[in-house]
């Protein structure tokens, strides 16, 4: 497979994306509404939101995604930048994609200032920890969650 391009997600990518946050969303077997869908396909494409979203394109077609939020933090004066959502679809994994994803957007923090890049995974979730351990060694932080509502 070719060298992926990485780049900012455009209208025209929006079948395409739908199709990936769809598998992605199956990945995690969660019930991600349409409206929810529709707000975050929206807030991608608005330059003034946080949320960013990179694709992985090869050869004209589109084989995954990074979705982001820039946000201010309490601990720097720069925001930081919260990778949340990272999929390649299953066909296209192992070559090199997510990773290429992650360089990019780690070449991103020092252009755009950001003074972290961050993600989080599930422990079991052993194919991201291949790939994440690449990256940097996890910090021992454990999340918790309260919701209002359940998807
Ligand atoms: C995690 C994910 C994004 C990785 O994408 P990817 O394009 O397959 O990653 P890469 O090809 O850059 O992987 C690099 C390394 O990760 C490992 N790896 C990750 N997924 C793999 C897969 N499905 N098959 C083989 N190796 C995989 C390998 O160790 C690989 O190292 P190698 O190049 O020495 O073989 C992809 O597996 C995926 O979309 N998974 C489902 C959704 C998910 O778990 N997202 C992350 C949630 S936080």
């Amino acid at each position: 497979m070719a060298a992926p391009l990485i780049r900012s997600a455009l209208p025209s990518d929006e079948a395409a994306w739908r199709a990936l946050w769809r598998g992605y969303c199956d990945f995690y077997a969660a019930q991600v509404g349409d409206a929810t869908t529709d707000r975050t396909w929206k807030r991608i494409l608005d330059p003034d939101s946080a949320i960013l979203c990179m694709v992985a394109e090869v050869e004209g077609k589109v084989y995954g995604f990074a979705n982001c939020v820039v946000h201010e933090n309490t601990w720097e004066i720069q925001p930081v930048c919260y990778l949340e959502d990272l999929y390649v679809i299953p066909a296209a994994r192992g070559h090199g994609i997510g990773k290429a994803m992650i360089e990019w957007l780690s070449n991103a923090m020092r252009a755009e200032g950001w003074a972290r890049l961050y993600w989080v995974t599930h422990q079991d979730n052993a194919n991201a920890r291949a790939l994440y351990d690449r990256f940097a060694p996890t910090d021992g932080f454990v999340r918790y969650v309260i919701r209002q509502r359940q998807l």
